[in-house]
């Protein structure tokens, strides 16, 4: 499947888009192992949502669907689950396969686990090495690195102070979920603030979950089934904010979107660059221990900016989006401290520089982020997605500002986290700007 994408002047009005991709895979996983029933709204219903769903059913949690986006988890308790009768396929899905593995430490049985070519690449190692100091039996593929695993949880499961080398919350996750079958608490300590969805919706599931600076600390215990309303995708709304301040005569809002501010980076380095941000607190919705906002946006000129450090964990799957704002910006982006895009969905440094550079954008890789050359004027051409669901919606929204049609290649990938997202962005435009070509 490709997109077409036309350029256009205008964008305007008001959009919701889907369920938090992290807030959902974590409702799914943690209603498995709770010992009642968990009642999910808002659940995203994208490919790696919908594995995660998938791979709970096949050890043994009772799922049902009871309207769109509404879903009922009869969990089977911390140690009900059962060995499951085939592989599971986490599909394109780092966080599925990620907090997965640390979900089956506890577990005393064998799962095998693959997922398609992007995922079979990338590191397992960074959550089986933590795993393995905790009692578990991981062996597979590179050593025991890359998909396909096998693994077998502990009979009992060690209690560690894990210092993880890298700031992030798939293995803070998958070593606080082992930790909830340790024998004394388990903390994670990374050198940089990660998403913390694992850490309030354990405290929601009624587990006892503490942060203090950098350290995460669960104390082992039950799950109890509970109430999740999963706020809209930050990182979806990402592709939307971008295109309503580049798109020359734009006001858009993106309604009921969670603003947790682990995840609200982008809006940050957008404001310091120059965009204004309306930010309105709904009334409904906010319950759940996520913070949502609806956030409106209007175009302008941006400037460009230093972006690194901390703020890199609370942007890191807005990186590609924010790579085209920085292109229009006048001045120079520099990204750096982000080597982790190099193990993403694909090589997301290398792939922002080829593929915009095909639109003419100016863009030099570095081995930990990029440089950014702003005041380019796009044109149109043929670009491919390499696979990579939020390289294609970025190359969309580069195309609504570049002179002619831009065309990308292999971008049935949207559907991983953003289903409808030719619809929205057509919506908003009043016409239709983004075809998708079978
Ligand atoms: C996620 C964490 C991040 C992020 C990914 C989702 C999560 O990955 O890039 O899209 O839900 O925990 P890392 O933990 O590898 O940084």
């Amino acid at each position: 499947m490709r997109l077409r994408v036309r350029p256009i002047r205008r964008l305007e009005g008001r959009v919701t888009v889907p369920g938090d991709k992290s807030i959902s895979h974590r409702a799914a996983l943690f209603g498995a192992l709770a010992s009642s029933t968990t009642e999910v709204s808002g659940f995203l219903e994208a490919e790696d949502c919908l594995r995660t769903l998938t791979a709970v059913q096949a050890l043994g949690a009772e799922v049902s669907r009871t309207a769109p986006g509404r879903y009922r988890i009869a969990g089977a308790g911390l140690h009900g689950l059962r060995e499951p009768d085939n592989v599971i396929d986490c599909g394109n899905s780092g966080t599925t396969a990620r907090l997965l593995m640390g979900l089956l430490a506890g577990q005393p049985f064998w799962t095998v686990m693959t997922g398609d070519e992007s995922l079979r690449r990338r590191p397992m190692g960074r959550v089986a090495d933590p795993l393995r100091d905790m009692g578990v039996t991981v062996v597979g593929r590179a050593e025991g690195t890359k998909l396909p695993l096998a693994i077998r949880g502990a009979d009992s499961v060690k209690a560690v102070a894990y210092a993880s080398p890298m700031a992030s919350a798939q293995v803070k996750s998958a070593v606080l979920l082992a930790g909830l079958y340790a024998d004394s608490p388990v903390s994670v300590t990374q050198p940089a603030l990660s998403r913390d969805h694992t850490e309030r919706m354990l405290r929601q599931f009624g587990v006892q979950v503490t942060e203090s600076g950098l350290t995460a600390t669960v104390t082992p215990g039950p799950l109890s089934g509970t109430v999740v309303a999963v706020p809209g995708d930050m990182s979806s709304a990402a592709f939307v904010l971008v295109a309503g301040l580049i798109v020359p005569e734009a006001r858009v809002t993106v309604e009921d979107v969670g603003v947790n501010p682990t995840r609200t980076g982008l809006l940050d380095v957008l404001e310091a660059m120059g965009a204004r941000i309306g930010r309105q607190t709904p009334g409904a919705g906010a319950e759940g221990g996520e913070p949502w906002a609806s956030l409106t946006v209007t175009s302008g000129a941006l400037r460009g900016a230093a972006v690194g450090g901390v703020l890199i964990p609370r942007l890191i799957d807005e990186v590609p989006v924010l790579a085209v704002a920085a292109l229009v910006s006048a001045g120079r982006t520099v990204i750096s401290d982000a080597s982790e895009l190099r193990v993403k969905e694909s090589d997301r440094i290398a792939a922002i520089a080829r593929q915009l550079g095909r639109m003419g954008a100016r863009i030099e890789e570095r081995a930990d982020g990029m440089v950014i050359e702003g005041g380019t004027k796009l044109r149109g051409a043929h670009v491919e997605s390499g696979g990579d669901h939020r390289m294609a919606m970025a190359l969309a929204v580069a195309g609504l500002i570049a002179d002619g049609e831009t065309v990308i290649e292999d971008a049935a990938c949207v559907a991983t986290s953003f289903p409808r997202f030719a619809e929205t962005v057509n919506r908003l435009a009043g016409e239709t700007a983004v075809t998708v070509d079978s």
